[in-house]
């Protein structure tokens, strides 16, 4: 099939979708409409799906062969942004909003699952449709997961709408994607005492300030610098008025990298710098180490897969390379499972004033991003079955 005139005729109802799923934006958890919404619209396509975790949706395409299963991912949750643009689509829900563009990917999934269900018969597989909440909590690929609804699944593709990109080009490359999201707490405690007799007391502010200078020579000084590594104290929570020194300090902070080595180590390290700071200052610590999603890491031959369908439907121009990005993903559980690819599309058009970063207030994208999505989770699906029967 000619996936991308099919999508083509189906701009309309692809933009529609869109603009609607942007006006009633939800928050992770709370994707109750939403998860409503994407139910409606598969069932008056005649896909059958499970509703699982509160506001996840899978739904099952079978083809001519149960096997192989291919999972299409997308996500569906919004952002706590205030919208600043003026679309007549605009956020009706005020301050959600729509700005990492997922209201597309619900729609570029859609798109698909209703091209892949008129042409059920060049399917020699099986397309589970995965419409994931709380991706912007890296919560709603566990909690699927956890379900057992994916366990079948041989082969997993998902993909990001991107304005880092231009409109017309997508990138799979193999590799590195995103890196893990692990978060770290911290609790510095001191001595209270008086401001202007401080040595009487256990200063926490004094002592996390050199704690948050010290991490920062984790990636300047002792990992490689060819690996990317960002730990960042982004919470300092201390004090009540300008002359009492207060006894604990909070600080809460981030922490990335694409190396699954240097992911394994990172606690430790963090945490001997923590201790031995303290100590040098007499102070005392908490520290609390919480996993979030490991690196998203393509697959090199699922990646291969992903520029055959790029090529058929954007042509040679249309391959771009693009390295990792520092973000978290949470799609990288589900690689865990079974190999795949993430994709990033663009939808970068700066003479529209398409162009801000994701998760900005004024975040719009060129439509044609989508159309192009639309076209690559159908494409991907055809190439993919072709290589999966061969093994
Ligand atoms: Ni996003």
């Amino acid at each position: 099939m000619d996936v991308m005139s099919i999508v083509q005729q189906n701009k309309e109802y692809l933009c529609d979708l869109r603009h609607e799923f942007h006006m009633y934006p939800e928050t992770a958890w709370n994707e109750v409409w939403t998860s409503k919404r994407i139910r409606e619209e598969l069932t008056k396509l005649g896909i059958p799906y499970v509703e699982v975790a509160n506001t996840a949706t899978v739904a099952t395409l079978e083809g001519k062969k149960k096997k192989p299963v291919i999972g299409l991912r997308c996500d569906i949750d919004a952002l706590p942004v205030q919208e600043v643009k003026n679309p007549p689509y605009k956020s009706r829900n005020d301050g959600v909003m729509h700005a990492c563009g997922h209201d597309s990917h619900i729609t570029m999934l859609l798109g698909a699952a209703k091209i892949l269900s008129q042409h059920k018969d060049e399917l020699d597989c099986t397309v589970k449709f995965i419409f994931q909440p709380s991706e912007e909590v890296f919560e709603g690929a566990k909690a699927i997961l956890d379900t057992g609804v994916l366990d079948d699944v041989d082969n997993f593709f998902g993909m990001h709408i991107f304005p880092y990109l231009p409109v017309g080009t997508i990138s799979v490359d193999a590799g590195p994607r995103y890196t893990s999201a692990d978060t770290m707490k911290i609790k510095i405690i001191g001595k209270s005492g008086h401001g202007a007799m401080p040595q009487f007391a256990v200063d926490p502010i004094y002592v996390g300030c050199q704690v948050v200078n010290a991490l920062q020579s984790i990636a300047s000084r002792e990992l490689d610098p060819m690996d990317t590594t960002v730990v960042s104290v982004c919470e300092f929570h201390c004090g009540t008025r300008c002359n009492v020194i207060e006894r604990v300090a909070e600080l809460t902070g981030t922490v990335r990298t694409f190396s699954p080595e240097d992911r394994k180590n990172l606690p430790v390290i963090i945490e001997r710098i923590i201790s031995n700071t303290c100590s040098a200052f007499r102070a005392e610590y908490e520290f609390e180490y919480i996993p979030g999603p490991p690196a998203v890491i393509n697959d090199p031959v699922c990646s291969q897969w992903a520029e055959e369908g790029v090529r058929k439907i954007l042509g040679d121009e249309g391959v771009i390379h693009y390295r990792g990005i520092s973000g978290g993903e949470d799609f990288a559980l589900m690689l865990d499972r079974a190999p795949g690819v993430y994709a990033f599309v663009g939808c970068r058009n700066e003479a529209n004033d398409q162009c801000y970063s994701l998760h900005h207030e004024r975040f719009d994208l060129d439509e044609n991003g989508m159309f192009n999505g639309c076209a690559l989770y159908v494409q991907y699906v055809l190439e993919a079955q072709k290589h999966l029967q061969e093994k």
